[in-house]
């Protein structure tokens, strides 16, 4: 029966990842992948996670199952360090999940449950994994105005006259903050505005939150989601612990359903249980167990803290930096969105072409979109990106 399949189209991030593996070239620099690295180029194990997986390792006494929606105290610390102090207890339904993309083919089933004829608008552009999953969840997607290419920013006004377009019974994906792939994020202000057109329109906001604590600090980058919360009956939220305690491939996420009241909240927490056992029956535990270490205990979790902290800052110093060359270089502002963009990744604002002359002639890799990711370039790289890039665009 294989043989009546279709050709995968390719995952294009993947597909970078692969190709920048089978280059020899000693010089070649990743910008692919949303991967943290530090200076010397490596993604380190935190201090803070590897205490605690020696914490586990000695007092861990069963590796037996946990159930479908995974470790209850994961998902409260979690949830707490996500929505921080609010008054939705009660409405909140949580289950723990294989990472943030689990949460979100979670959620995508679960409004394919409840709203079979729901459309996901998503910004555009977004993360490249948003429509193969809701395509997959036998959901239709649209797209609301974001990004203006000219300005490398958000163009707040299209979007808002967007949104103004969106029903009642569907769903607007949200980046929660350091949006991916442009790093153009909206401003306090923008998600008060934000909050205001949601009550209005009365459509469920689903806020994809990945990179907490990338963009302006644990606390800061929580504000939209919490400004959503406080004012709406009904969300859902994707989170992942990927990126903030690196455990990437530990899989580690969750998927929050807040609905208008504790009965509903009940028929969701339901529905999500099953919806994790029909699709992966139970998450992984290990990434769990070790964020649920750090986050009960106050003295390992201010040592991560400060690790999230000191990543956040390399991120910022790298931007700066990158801007300032280009500024030095060309002579001129172009680049200097570089240091104003937040989180990991930058929209260069460079062709497809020019992208796979950058690879082909300069080992440098990055997304066929041209998202860089700015957290996988050393300082040492700096002159030699910036080089590569005038000469593509020259
Ligand atoms: C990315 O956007 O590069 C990351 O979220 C990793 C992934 O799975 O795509």
């Amino acid at each position: 029966m294989l043989e009546r399949l279709d050709e995968t189209p390719p995952q294009i991030i993947m597909q970078v990842a692969a190709e920048f593996a089978a280059d020899h070239r000693a010089n070649k620099i990743d910008l692919g992948i949303g991967v943290y690295r530090a200076e010397d180029g490596t993604t380190p194990i935190l201090q803070s996670v590897l205490e605690a997986e020696r914490r586990l390792l000695k007092s861990e006494t069963t590796k037996s199952y946990l159930g479908p929606a995974g470790d209850p105290d994961f998902n409260l610390a979690m949830s707490e360090i996500i929505l921080g102090r609010h008054s939705a207890q009660g409405r909140i339904s949580i289950v723990q999940t294989p990472g943030g993309s689990g949460a979100l083919r979670l959620l995508f089933d679960l409004i394919k449950r409840a709203n079979p004829d729901a459309t996901i608008w998503l910004p555009g552009p977004t993360w490249a994994n948003h429509v193969p999953t809701l395509t997959q969840a036998g959901l239709k997607h649209r797209t609301y105005r974001y990004f203006d290419s000219v300005t490398l920013g958000v163009d707040f006004a299209a979007m808002r006259a967007s949104l103004e377009q969106v029903p009642e019974t569907d769903v607007v994906l949200f980046h929660g903050c350091c949006h991916n792939p442009t790093g153009a994020d909206l401003s306090a202000e923008q998600w008060d505005a934000i909050t205001q057109i949601v009550q209005e329109r009365k459509f469920t906001p689903l806020v994809d939150i990945a990179y907490q604590g990338f963009a302006n600090g644990l606390e800061e980058d929580a504000y939209g989601v919490r400004s959503l919360l406080a004012h709406t009956p009904e969300m859902f939220i994707a989170s992942s612990c990927s990126k903030n305690f690196a455990i990437y491939r530990e899989r580690t996420g969750m998927a929050i359903a807040i609905s208008a009241n504790a009965d509903i909240a009940a028929l969701a927490m339901g529905q999500m249980r099953d919806l994790a056992r029909v699709g992966h029956s139970m998450p992984p535990d290990h990434g769990a167990a070790i964020v649920r270490t750090i986050l009960r205990d106050p003295e390992l979790s201010d040592i991560w803290k400060q690790e999230l902290e000191d990543m956040r800052l390399r991120i910022s110093e790298i931007r700066e930096a990158l801007a300032t060359a280009f500024r030095v270089r060309t002579n001129s502002d172009r680049f200097d969105f570089l240091a104003t963009h937040r989180g990991m990744f930058s929209l260069l604002g460079i062709t497809p072409q020019q992208v796979g002359r950058l690879r082909d002639g300069h080992a440098v890799y990055m997304v066929s979109d041209s998202r860089m990711n700015v957290a996988g370039l050393r300082h040492e790289q700096i002159g030699q990106f910036v080089e590569a890039v005038l000469s593509v665009i020259d």
